[in-house]
């Protein structure tokens, strides 16, 4: 983690905006221990019923509603539900997992420095960090996937036992036979020096782009996935071997094999 753009970044960066923005993104949280959580756990008072009226809804702002002016309105939707569970029986290769990796997240080979998904600033402080369990030809362990050269950089992780305790927070047996997750992650350092508050805000929406991507070439593999926010986010990031007070954890993602339908 000794790298000279870091250390180029921090000297520049305006170190309470840092501290700040610190303290608002590790308030929303998941901690093991709920006595050092800064708010418990995110808990609703909303009942079931409730929940439902407010899912998948339709906001309207009080203006005047105009008349569609298409007739068979059959939008296309790309995107497949959210994986329900994952197959056993098939194993995702080192080579699918490596495609699919670079077509989601690699930066082409041309002078343009083309990713998949845009960058506030070309910043591109989003970090994949990856957990492969089930792939044929590579160790089972904690990788991050490097954008340029399109390879893995070996972590340091702790054992499956642990990890998945800090990733589903719970029983979810449905979900644990997924082929890898990642842990999408955020170097601020580089966009708050670059943008101060407002950079903050451009590496977390880089992070949702990043994930429409995975979503959009694993459905084209016949994989499936499923977006996921309930975990232990410092004791996950620990246990994959990253330091979360540099690398900032945001969201996880499970790919596997699809559920038949
Ligand atoms: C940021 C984010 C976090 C999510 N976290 C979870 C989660 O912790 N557990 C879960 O079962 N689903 C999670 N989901 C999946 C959503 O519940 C799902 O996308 C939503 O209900 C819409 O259903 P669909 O994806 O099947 O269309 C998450 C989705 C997003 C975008």
């Amino acid at each position: 983690m000794h790298e000279l753009e870091l250390n180029l970044a921090a000297d520049y960066i305006d170190q309470s905006i840092f501290k700040d923005n610190y303290i608002f993104h590790s308030r929303s949280h998941n901690r093991e221990n709920k006595y050092l959580a800064v708010v418990p756990r995110p808990m609703t008072y909303l009942g079931v019923e409730h929940l439902k009226l407010l899912e998948f809804p339709e906001h309207y702002f009080g203006g005047q509603i105009l008349e569609r002016n298409v007739t068979d309105f059959s939008p296309l939707i790309e995107r497949k539900p959210s994986a329900t569970f994952f197959r056993n029986d098939q194993k995702m290769t080192y080579k699918q997992l490596m495609t699919l990796l670079s077509q989601a997240f690699g930066e082409s080979n041309s002078d343009l420095h083309t990713r998949p998904y845009p960058s506030g600033g070309g910043m591109y402080s989003g970090q994949v960090i990856l957990y492969a369990k089930a792939i044929d030809g590579l160790d089972k362990g904690s990788y991050h996937f490097l954008p340029k050269s399109h390879k893995l950089e070996r972590l340091n992780a702790k054992s499956e036992e642990v990890i998945e305790k800090h990733l589903f927070l719970g029983a979810n047996e449905k979900f644990l036979d997924y082929s890898f997750f990642i842990l999408y992650s955020i170097m601020p350092v580089f966009t708050i020096a670059k943008y101060g508050m407002r950079g903050y805000r451009l590496s977390c929406i880089e992070i949702g782009s990043m994930y429409q991507a995975l979503i959009m070439k694993s459905e084209k593999m016949g994989l499936r996935s499923r977006v996921w926010g309930g975990f232990n986010d410092e004791q996950l990031s620990l246990t994959l071997g990253v330091d979360p007070r540099v690398v900032w954890p945001v969201v996880c993602h499970l790919v596997g094999w699809e559920n038949k339908e």
